[in-house]
């Protein structure tokens, strides 16, 4: 199947309509691996196919309501209790929790370049560089964003995390995520998140990765509302990708490591974890290619909060006020007439971590690159800088066409803190804020 709605629009079979995953965004899913694994009719039989263990991994309260209820149950070789052991805490690298009050904060719009991709051996365990954090990860509120660099494959070792919920923004380089669940292919464009409490190692498919890592300590990331658009545009439901079941029958040792309570601990087992031969429920990894986000935006006049770019948003108990929503710049026609075009200059009591995929991101032309990060902490004034301002400003109105670019957003409720790696970095600019020292006095009282 091959669907394309304009030359310079992907291919959907390239993407989409892949072997080896489920469509579909919070279905209830269900998957085997082997013919019959998965019990008919009931959850836990007395006795499971093939010798299988049923086990039931819960991401929301039992009690949770039906529309926020998440659980899967897998039917695997082992339980998971034998996935366990004596765990001892080890070095955590540069890996940080919310709350972590290690670097004085700073009031003050932060940009940073690129982090270079070392020459070092080091695996996405050791690759994690915690920029901010904000909440509290111990009160499941809050959120950190990392940078991953990756130089090396994951071997007989895996990890979950306890503390959060992991959305990956790959950026440069192919990332393979074996997972209990099945086996998730992303390459930068497109998005993986892998659940609180879901064994899986990362692979590199394709050279060194440099990546962002959003760790939502809060609920799971939902789909936002759409409410006067309707059903469609945005990011629609059929677009997200499950893994179909996989799993791995090896008594060979391998390493597992746990993230808790902002530590990582480790243990040695004799086999593999990820023995998943089938699984049904709505409690899964996924991903999804930001390039099938179909964006909603002017076409009179002005333009809207940039909200209208929501792809995922993770809720707080606080309607309309998230723990974090995913935002994404994608390529779009620019057609208002009579209006400033960039995002204006803007306050937000919401703090705003930038990270830019590819291309150029229209409000910044100059000194944010691919793979650099921006900061605008709350209630820290931004906006266009002084050649977009001018350019915005001055150029003729006709619609244009922003391609070739993907910049996006963790944007949170809570203040975001910066760690001592942030604060030291050798990527750190220090003449961020001189972007606007252009933007001089224009008001004349005579010239209306
Ligand atoms: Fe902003």
């Amino acid at each position: 199947m091959n669907i394309t709605t304009s030359p310079d629009v992907i291919s959907r079979s390239s993407v989409n309509i892949t072997p080896g995953y489920m469509s579909g965004f919070g279905n209830s899913f269900e998957t085997e691996a082997l013919p019959g694994a998965l019990p008919i009719g009931r959850n836990s039989p007395q006795r499971c196919a093939y010798g299988l263990y049923a086990e039931q991994l819960s991401g929301s309260p039992f009690t949770a309501p039906r529309g926020s209820n998440e659980r899967s149950w897998l039917y695997r070789i082992r339980p998971s209790v034998k996935h366990s052991g004596r765990f001892v805490q080890v070095d955590a690298g540069l890996w940080r929790t919310a709350p972590c009050f290690e670097q004085e904060i700073s009031v003050e719009q932060l940009r940073w370049d690129p982090a270079p991709i070392p020459n070092a051996d080091m695996t996405f365990l050791q690759g994690v560089q915690t920029m901010t954090t904000a909440g509290d990860a111990n009160t499941q509120a809050g959120m950190a964003a990392h940078v991953l660099l990756i130089t090396q494959s994951m071997v007989d070792q895996h990890f979950y995390n306890a503390d959060g919920e992991m959305l990956f923004v790959p950026q440069q380089g192919s990332l393979r995520f074996v997972t209990e669940f099945g086996r998730i292919d992303a390459e930068p464009a497109e998005i993986v998140v892998i659940p609180r409490g879901v064994k899986f190692r990362v692979e590199l498919t394709g050279g060194p990765a440099r990546g962002y890592l959003c760790e939502n300590y809060g609920g799971a990331f939902t789909l936002p509302e759409r409410g006067p658009i309707g059903a469609n545009c945005l990011a629609n439901a059929r677009d997200f990708l499950t893994p179909v079941a996989a799993y791995e029958d090896k008594d060979t040792p391998t390493e597992l490591f746990v993230k808790w309570g902002g530590q990582l601990f480790r243990t040695t087992l004799p086999h593999s974890p990820i023995d998943v031969v089938a699984w049904h429920g709505n409690y899964a990894p996924y991903k999804y290619d930001l390039r099938t986000f179909s964006p909603i935006g002017a076409i009179g006049f002005d333009h809207p909060d940039p909200s209208i770019f929501t792809v995922l948003t993770a809720p707080s108990e606080t309607p309309g006020t998230a723990n974090i929503d995913f935002v994404i710049f994608p390529e779009r026609w620019m057609v208002a007439e009579n209006t400033f075009r960039p995002p204006w200059y803007h306050m937000n009591i919401m703090s705003e971590f930038m990270g830019l995929i590819y291309g150029v991101y229209d409000a910044k032309p100059q000194g944010f690159t691919p793979g650099g990060i921006s900061l605008h902490n709350m209630m820290l004034p931004h906006g266009p800088d002084r050649e977009a301002f001018d350019h915005a400003s001055n150029g003729e109105l006709k619609p244009v066409k922003l391609t070739g670019t993907m910049a996006f957003m963790f944007e949170t409720r809570f203040p975001q803190r910066i760690t001592t790696h942030a604060a030291n970095a050798a990527t750190l600019q220090d003449d961020y804020a001189d972007c606007w020292k252009g933007l001089e006095k224009r008001f004349d009282p005579n010239k209306p």
